[in-house]
């Protein structure tokens, strides 16, 4: 079993490097479906939710090549509309393939995607889409079945801005028969991703980070195109808490303000300093920091992916915060581990209390999710001693390198494998 070895205290100082964004590449990636030529990505990180959308798309029988930063997709050769049910299970994300092969071939076969620790994650908005979209959906035996021979535009007002289901939709109208109006749309910058990359392609899509996004239907996609997708925005944040929690000065680089815009504003209420550039960040910690309230609400709300890692943050704050996670039921996985490791914290319902403590102490802990392993390096950092830090492969799904880049800002880090 691979651990991380973390020794704290160290104050972080020097430039880090934001990769792709993961919530960027993997909708896009799945949109590649519907172009009828080879297509090539740019900026792509090395993560493991990345190769298993790449299986997803081999499976299907797409040819997928990967080079460094690379990802030559030719989905010419796509075969079959059926999802392998153990991809489904192993990344709900896998789901998002879906709304471009029922746009493109008219059909799709998937297994429900599993839950995961952070919520049952229910696939009900995305399905309702494709029915109004006027696809026979069908669910039997935990197997989701959509058909139609040509979608017909037509208005969908989603009960939740649910950023699966808003991609989804999206990618099921791009080649549908007239107009579709998505009301209620999330409004996350993965969505304008998602909308640029379809609209160098020839979709014809407006709207894209407002809550209402049009799309009008076009006969089909074959440019041959290459796209660099933006930087991650949830890698960003992490790095702004690191960098806060660890008392350091560090600049971020390929970085969009813009994106990460309510992390900037909290961590500015809690005293941190913070410059922000055309494409980067400057950070610098301060000794102590003021306690905060923090609600989770979809963009440009605070991130519910951030939570866990703020949560470290104000586990050190000089007073009491609270923290309510309104996206998921159960994301606070990451409340047991940060006990051990010393934090006083209390939940109650959807909301977390957090009574600051002035040090951490270094422990064994487990990473439960992708974002609560992150959360969970963060308060080695700060700890005092050393923290161990297994489950290793939530936080690989979603950090490229990201020991190696938390060593070069000078954490005394190491896997051990
Ligand atoms: C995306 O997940 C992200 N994943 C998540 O990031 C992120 O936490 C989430 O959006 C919210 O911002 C990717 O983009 C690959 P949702 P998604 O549909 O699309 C409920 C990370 O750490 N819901 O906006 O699955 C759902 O149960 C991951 O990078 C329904 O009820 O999120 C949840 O409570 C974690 N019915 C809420 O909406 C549906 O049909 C938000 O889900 C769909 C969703």
């Amino acid at each position: 079993m691979e651990r991380l070895i973390i020794s704290g205290g160290v104050k972080l100082k020097g430039v880090v490097t934001i990769s792709g964004a993961k919530n960027a590449i993997l909708p896009i990636l799945a949109a590649c479906i519907l172009n009828k030529s080879p297509l090539v990505l740019e900026g792509v990180p090395h993560l493991d939710d990345v190769k298993t959308i790449k299986e997803v798309l081999e499976a299907l029988g797409a040819k997928v090549t990967w080079n460094r930063d690379l990802i030559e997709v030719d989905p010419t050769t796509i075969c079959s509309p059926e999802v392998p049910p153990a991809l489904m299970r192993r990344m709900r994300a896998s789901n998002l393939v879906m709304g471009s092969l029922l746009g493109r071939y008219g059909k799709v076969k998937a297994s429900y995607p599993g839950g995961c620790t952070i919520g049952s994650r229910p696939m009900d908005l995305h399905l309702k889409g494709f029915a109004a979209l006027g696809a026979r959906v069908q669910e039997k035996h935990g197997f989701i079945e959509a058909e139609a021979p040509r979608l017909k535009g037509t208005e969908i007002h989603l009960d939740f801005p649910s950023v699966g289901a808003t991609e989804n939709i999206m990618t099921a109208a791009v080649l549908a028969e007239g107009t579709t109006i998505i009301r209620n749309a999330a409004r996350e910058p993965e969505i304008v991703d998602l909308q640029n990359f379809l609209n160098k392609l020839g979709a014809r899509i407006k709207g894209a980070g407002l809550d209402t996004i049009r799309i009008d239907g076009v006969s089909s996609l074959e440019r041959k195109i290459s796209y660099r997708v933006i930087p991650d925005r949830i890698e960003t944040g992490t790095f702004m808490v690191a960098a806060a929690l660890a008392r350091g000065e560090v600049l971020i680089k390929n970085a969009i303000p813009k994106h990460v815009e309510p992390v900037t504003a909290k961590l500015r209420e809690a005293g941190v300093k913070i410059r922000e550039e055309d494409d980067q960040i400057h950070v610098t910690g301060v000794e102590r920091w003021n306690p905060l309230d923090i609600r989770t609400f979809p963009f440009p709300g605070f991130p519910t992916d951030m939570q866990p890692q703020m949560m470290v943050f104000l586990s050190l704050a000089k007073g009491t915060s609270i923290v309510t996670e309104n996206i998921f039921e159960n994301r606070f996985q990451h409340v047991g581990e940060l006990r051990r490791m010393g934090a006083q914290i209390h939940v109650e319902g959807r909301s977390a209390i957090i009574k600051g403590v002035p040090s951490l102490t270094g422990t064994a802990v487990e990473a439960t999710d992708l974002r609560a392993g992150a959360a969970l390096v963060l308060g080695g950092l700060a700890a005092e001693n050393t923290t161990i830090v297994e489950g290793l492969q939530h936080l690989d799904r979603g950090y490229e390198r990201l020991e190696e880049k938390l060593r070069l800002l000078g954490a005394d880090i190491r896997r051990q494998r």
